[in-house]
């Protein structure tokens, strides 16, 4: 009785203990089971040698696989062996840490080779990335998305962030709007359903920079590549007596297009008639919206943008291939996965049943990665947080 009683209680640690909790003896049941699992995947893919005498067959060489967690930043090491035997390649071409990633649902975040092994580096809890609103730290050109994940803006230049109805876009944005208004005050807001975002024009931090109507809207798309147009006129006179660079290093600062639903204007300008004035307006603006996507990154204009479904159809081909700073909320379908991260082999998988805002990033041509975004806490204030945010910048 009272071993079957141990032994469901063990069972119970083992099982739903670890996962639920997180102290010394939570983390030698995720040892022991991580060490188990990886055990049972280098089995399974017969990644051993046997060999037999008069005794019978034994073991003639199992690969050594050491791991170490760091339970603080949530991430994992694992030290394979490249060691001339066999299976090595397994290791060296990185199929072993695709399973490990499967197998452990950890993201994969960079490795190491040293001689006669590899270190690999896995991130195994996102949660613990998670960033709170207090912790964004943005500097000019880094904004932060997750501990470890930022939008360098001057490198990947341009964001797209997509996923369905209620995945926590509009949240994601107000965290990199907020930072955006610690580095400029260049910023102009499209919001053409008129959600949240929209009512940010009754702000002081953005007043009369927050546009919802249609017109406004076209209008307003020209506007911002006129300016461009005109830093474009001054960095060329500057070049003209050969200085090199790009806008930064002539003190220029960068502005910023964000346009939340993007996919809605377009679904709106679409059913005006040919030859209407809405039309015409329209297919400026579209035809500026590509060129800002091209041209911006040299001259520090940047576009920021928000839908559900970045279909080429929605997202003209010209801008998406721009948008290089990536995200999806949410889990993608496989379709929507092949349209943001068409290079990526990558098997994603859901972080969180009950909480909302997570999902996958890709930054240019990099790992694509599972992250939570910025959490907003409970009784969060937009307006309030974005005066502070902007306030904060004009007493630095
Ligand atoms: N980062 C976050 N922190 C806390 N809660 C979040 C976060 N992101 C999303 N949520 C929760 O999920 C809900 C939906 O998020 P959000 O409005 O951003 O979705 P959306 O993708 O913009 O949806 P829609 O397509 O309807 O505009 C929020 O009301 C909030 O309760
Ligand atoms: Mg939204």
């Amino acid at each position: 009785m009272l071993i079957v009683v141990a032994g469901l209680y063990l069972q119970y640690l083992y099982k739903s203990y670890g996962a639920k909790h997180d102290n010394w003896l939570s983390r030698i049941f995720l040892l022991i089971e991580t060490k188990q699992l990886l055990a049972k995947l280098l089995v399974s893919k017969g990644m051993f040698e046997t060999a037999s005498d008069d005794t019978g067959e034994y073991v003639k060489y199992f690969p050594t696989v050491s791991i170490k967690f760091n339970y603080s930043t949530g991430q994992l090491y694992i030290k394979e062996p490249i060691d001339g035997e066999k299976y090595m390649d397994n290791f060296a071409n990185g199929d072993f840490n695709k399973w490990v990633e499967t197998v452990l649902l950890a993201d994969k975040q960079t490795t190491e080779f040293k001689k006669g092994e590899m270190i690999t580096v896995f991130a195994f809890d996102p949660i613990k990335f998670r960033l709170r609103l207090a912790d964004l730290k943005p500097v000019e050109g880094t904004l932060n998305v997750m501990k470890g994940i930022d939008w360098k803006y001057d490198k990947f230049y341009n964001m797209l962030i997509a996923g369905n109805v209620g995945t926590g876009k509009s949240y994601t944005l107000f965290s990199i709007l907020g930072q955006l208004l610690q580095v400029t005050k260049f910023i102009t807001v499209f919001d053409p359903k008129r959600s949240d975002l929209a009512s940010l024009k009754y702000t002081k931090a953005l007043e009369g920079k927050v546009f919802s109507t249609n017109l406004e809207i076209n209008e307003q798309v020209h506007v911002f590549h006129e300016e461009m147009m005109l830093r474009a006129e001054k960095m060329e006179k500057i070049k003209a007596k050969g200085q090199i660079g790009a806008y930064m290093d002539f003190n220029f600062t960068p502005h910023f297009l964000f346009f939340d639903e993007f996919g809605a204007w377009v679904e709106m300008n679409d059913k005006a008639a040919f030859g209407s004035e809405t039309r015409k307006s329209y297919d400026v603006a579209m035809s500026d919206m590509k060129e800002i996507a091209m041209l911006g990154r040299e001259l520090g204009f940047y576009i920021i943008v928000g839908m559900q479904r970045p279909s080429a159809d929605s997202l003209p081909m010209a801008i998406r291939n721009q948008l290089n700073f990536k995200m999806v909320m949410g889990m993608p379908t496989p379709e929507v996965s092949k349209m943001l991260f068409p290079d990526s082999d990558k098997t994603l998988r859901p972080l969180s049943q009950d909480l909302k805002g997570w999902g996958f990033v890709q930054s240019g041509s990099s790992q694509v990665r599972s992250f939570f975004a910025p959490e907003i806490p409970k009784g969060f204030n937009l307006h309030d947080w974005i005066e502070y945010m902007a306030d904060s910048r004009e007493a630095s």
